[in-house]
């Protein structure tokens, strides 16, 4: 029998280093019978395949509209707002999306910027209040929505309807329909309190407009609902991969200096935010679609085929970094493709790496941290996470 070669999700969750270190075994590419597509492990063929036009993001939505047909579902929110999530639909509407959510960002970074040093103030506080608390759950994961809702005014009781949960467990890199129709149905519920929201108060009901000011810029077609689909757009995309960034990067710290850190070690965590993010690269792969026969290194890769770029791996490359898996001085002026490259790079980057440089800076200025207790790895559709993670703090 062939060996499976590809991917072990679940080595990729509790052994990352590992998992990556197997791979690397492959070669620099190398074909993937488990995932059914060519996996990267390599920088600089990453890069290559990033910036060539004809390598495409496949367009997720289309297989919504092709599993409808198959499974007889109803699966028209999820592809409504599909096509606002520019991952999920790379069709025509790209640069368009892309610069109705791009605009709403704009508009939203200033007051998120200012309101951030004291969300995390008061997220600390009520670590200290307690004694101790689940570092992943009472503060990476509440940190970007509680900052979020603050600035477009959105009472607290609505922020988890709007922002259901987009993950799943056991999913692997195809499309899985059961993930599919639950998340239609959170997103049902989302759609509806939102709605209510925009006809109820009056904050939202402002940035709504605005948002349809930003859908004629750009070409698109100015509903009310397409108005709430960017809304939801952007309130969900981030939601993850900030929690998994904040929480993935302290989780690396304690592995590398020990449970409890404190002095000098602590101190330094405010300069090493961002090394630890690279090393722990929490969105897993770039997948992208051969529309020509390409070659790739060595590699001839025909039209049609596809290729997973796997983030952890090119982000912690020897030939890049020297010695993987360590801090390093490298990654200063190239922090690896944690945000992507090329036409899809991340636009929530600055927000995201905002989020985390105040968190750290604040963490960094306390007297000790303390990791205790078991600590439970989460992951989503294409992120990793820490689902829980005890920690003490002292100041
Ligand atoms: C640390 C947190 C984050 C990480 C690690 C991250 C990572 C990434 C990566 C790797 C991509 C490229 C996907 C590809 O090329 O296929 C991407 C794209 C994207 N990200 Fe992020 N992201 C983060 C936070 C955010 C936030 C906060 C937002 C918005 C609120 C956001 C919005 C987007 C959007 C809209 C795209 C698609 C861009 C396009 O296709 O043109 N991200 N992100």
């Amino acid at each position: 029998m062939t060996a499976k070669i590809g991917i072990d999700r679940h080595q990729m969750r509790y052994h990352p280093k590992q998992e990556v270190e197997r791979l690397r075994q492959y070669g620099s590419i190398f074909w993937s019978n488990l995932n059914q597509r060519w996996l990267i492990v390599e920088q600089k063929l990453a890069l290559d395949v990033l910036r060539d036009d004809k390598f495409h993001l496949p367009p997720y939505s289309n297989s919504v509209g092709s599993l409808e047909k198959i499974t007889g579902e109803d699966l028209g929110q999820l592809q409504a707002l599909s096509m606002f999530i520019p991952f999920l639909h790379n069709g025509i509407y790209h640069k368009s999306i892309r610069e109705v959510l791009t605009k709403i960002l704009v508009e939203i970074q200033p007051r998120y910027y200012q309101l951030l040093p004291e969300v995390v103030d008061d997220l600390i506080h009520d670590l200290l209040k307690n004694g101790s608390g689940d570092f992943a759950e009472e503060f990476s994961y509440r940190l970007h929505m509680a900052t979020l809702s603050k600035v477009i005014g959105m009472p607290a009781s609505s922020v988890e309807i709007i922002n259901p949960m987009l993950t799943s467990e056991n999913l692997n890199y195809n499309n899985s329909v059961s993930e599919f129709v639950n998340t239609e149905l959170r997103l049902r519920v989302a759609f509806a309190e939102m709605k209510k929201l925009v006809n109820e108060n009056e904050d939202i009901r402002a940035f709504h407009e605005r948002v349809g000011r930003y859908l004629v810029d750009a070409d698109l077609e100015d509903t009310f609902n397409n108005r709430i689909f960017a809304m939801m757009a952007v309130m969900i995309i981030g939601r993850d991969t900030i929690a998994g960034a904040i929480s993935l990067s302290l989780h690396e710290a304690f592995e590398q200096f020990g449970d409890r850190i404190d002095g000098d070690q602590l101190a330094s965590l405010d300069t090493k935010a961002r090394e630890l993010l690279r090393l722990t690269s929490p969105v897993n792969i770039i997948e992208r679609e051969a529309s020509e026969p390409r070659k790739v290194g060595d590699q001839a890769i025909a039209a049609g085929e596809r290729v997973l770029v796997v983030i952890r791996a090119v982000n912690t490359d020897p030939a890049v970094y020297g010695c993987p898996h360590q801090l390093t001085e490298a990654s200063k002026e190239n922090d690896g493709f944690v945000f992507g490259s090329g036409i899809h790079t991340c636009i929530g980057r600055n927000l995201a790496l905002e989020a985390l440089r105040v968190s750290f800076q604040k963490i960094s200025q306390l007297r000790a941290i303390h990791r205790f207790g078991e600590v439970t790895m989460g992951t989503g559709r294409n992120t990793q996470s820490v689902d829980r993670m005890t920690m003490k703090v002292e100041i």
